[in-house]
C-alpha cells in the first residue's frame, strides 16, 4: 500500500489525522442498511469514512460530515474499526481479500447476513490476517438502526466486544453479545426469523379463515395480539419443562388438543382455506400421540425437531 492511500485515500471534512485513524469508523457498504449504519455513526458523533462499490450513495452521507475513500483500500485504512454491511458473505469475501493486509491490526464488525458456519469460517480468515473481528447480526430493518430498543446481536470476542460496546451502541441502543462462537449471532437471528415466519403465518391463516364471515384484519387485529400475549405465557411454562425434561401436562394435554387441530383442518377445508398449516400441527399432535405421549404438554413436540435436525 501506498502512502497516498493512508493520508489522501478520502475526501470530505473529516478525512485528516494520523495514518490509518483519520476517520473513527469506516462503513462500508451503503445499501439501504450500510447507509442507516453509517448515518447513525454521524448522528453518534463519530468521524466517519464511508464506500460503496458503485459511486453515488455517499452524498447523503458526505453533506453530514462523512469523508468519503475513493477505494476499497482506503476506506479500510481510514479508521481502526470496520464495519462491512453488504449483500452476503461471499461478497465481503470478494472484497475484502485484496485488502486483506491493511486489515491487520484493526477491528472488523461484520452486519452482513449469513450462516453461523459463514460467520466461524470469516472470523478465522480475519485472525489470520491479524484483525480482530466480530460477527454481528441486526434484528431490524433500516429505520430502526440508532433507536434505543434496537436488537443487534454479535458473536465473537467478548473483551473487543466490551471494548466497542459504546460505539456499536450507536447502531441500536441493545446491541447483545451471545457469546465467543463467531457463530452464535447468525443462528439465533435465523431462529428468531423462523419464530416470526411461524407466526406471520398462523396470523394469515387465521384472517383468511374469519374474513369467510366478513370480519376485516383491523378488526380481528386485538383479538390476535391479546392472545399472543397469552400464548407467550405458554411459551415460559414450556421453557421450564423443555428445560426440566419434564412434560406431564399442567394445562392442557396433546390428547386433549387433538380434536380442536382436526376442527381447525375441518373448519378451513370447508371454508377454502389451505390445510396444510392445521394439517401440520395435527400430524405432530398424532405422532407424539404414536409415540405415547398423550398426557404431555405441547412442549413434548420439541422432541420431533430435534429428531428431524439428527
Ligand atoms: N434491510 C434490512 O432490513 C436488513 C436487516 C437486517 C440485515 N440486513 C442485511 O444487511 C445486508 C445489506 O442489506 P441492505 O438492505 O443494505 O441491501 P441493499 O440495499 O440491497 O444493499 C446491498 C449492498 O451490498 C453491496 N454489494 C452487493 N454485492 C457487492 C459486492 N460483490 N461487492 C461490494 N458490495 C456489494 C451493494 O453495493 P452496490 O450499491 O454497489 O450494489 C449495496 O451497498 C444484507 O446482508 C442484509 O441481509 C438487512
Amino acid at each position: 500500500m501506498n502512502s497516498a492511500e493512508h493520508t489522501h485515500g478520502t475526501h470530505g471534512t473529516n478525512g485528516t489525522g494520523g495514518a490509518g485513524t483519520e476517520t473513527e469508523v469506516t462503513v462500508l457498504g451503503l445499501g439501504l442498511m450500510g447507509a442507516a449504519l453509517a448515518d447513525a455513526m454521524l448522528t453518534g458523533g463519530r468521524r466517519t469514512t464511508v464506500w460503496n462499490r458503485t459511486p453515488g450513495k455517499a452524498e447523503p452521507l458526505t453533506v453530514r460530515g462523512a469523508a468519503e475513500a475513493d477505494g476499497i483500500r482506503a476506506a479500510v485504512t481510514a479508521s481502526p474499526l470496520v464495519i462491512v454491511c453488504i449483500r452476503d458473505y461471499t461478497a465481503v469475501r470478494d472484497l475484502l481479500d485484496p485488502v486483506a493486509d491493511a486489515l491487520a491490526g484493526r477491528v472488523l464488525v461484520n452486519l452482513t447476513t449469513g450462516s453461523s458456519e459463514e460467520a466461524r469460517v470469516m472470523a478465522e480468515w480475519a485472525a489470520g490476517h491479524g484483525a480482530g473481528y466480530l460477527d454481528g447480526a441486526i434484528m431490524m430493518t433500516p429505520p430502526g438502526i440508532g433507536a434505543p430498543e434496537t436488537v443487534i446481536f454479535y458473536g465473537g470476542d467478548e473483551k473487543l466486544f466490551r471494548t466497542h460496546e459504546p460505539v456499536l451502541r450507536l447502531l441500536g441502543g441493545r446491541p447483545t453479545h451471545l457469546g465467543e462462537d463467531t457463530g452464535t449471532a447468525s443462528l439465533y437471528d435465523v431462529a428468531l426469523l423462523g419464530l416470526m415466519w411461524g407466526t406471520f403465518n398462523s396470523f394469515l391463516h387465521a384472517l383468511a379463515l374469519v374474513e369467510t364471515e366478513g370480519t376485516t384484519a383491523t378488526e380481528f387485529l386485538p383479538l390476535a395480539t391479546d392472545w399472543l400475549t397469552g400464548v407467550s405465557s405458554f411459551m415460559g411454562l414450556y421453557a421450564q419443562q423443555i428445560d426440566a425434561g419434564e412434560f406431564v401436562a399442567t394445562d392442557a394435554s396433546l390428547a386433549t388438543q387433538l380434536a380442536p387441530v382436526e376442527h381447525l383442518v375441518h373448519e378451513s377445508r370447508a371454508r377454502g382455506v389451505d390445510t396444510r398449516l392445521p394439517e401440520y400441527t395435527r400430524d405432530l399432535i398424532a405422532d407424539a400421540l404414536a409415540k405415547g405421549h398423550g398426557l404431555d404438554s405441547y412442549a413434548r413436540i420439541i422432541d420431533h425437531f430435534r429428531t428431524a435436525a439428527s
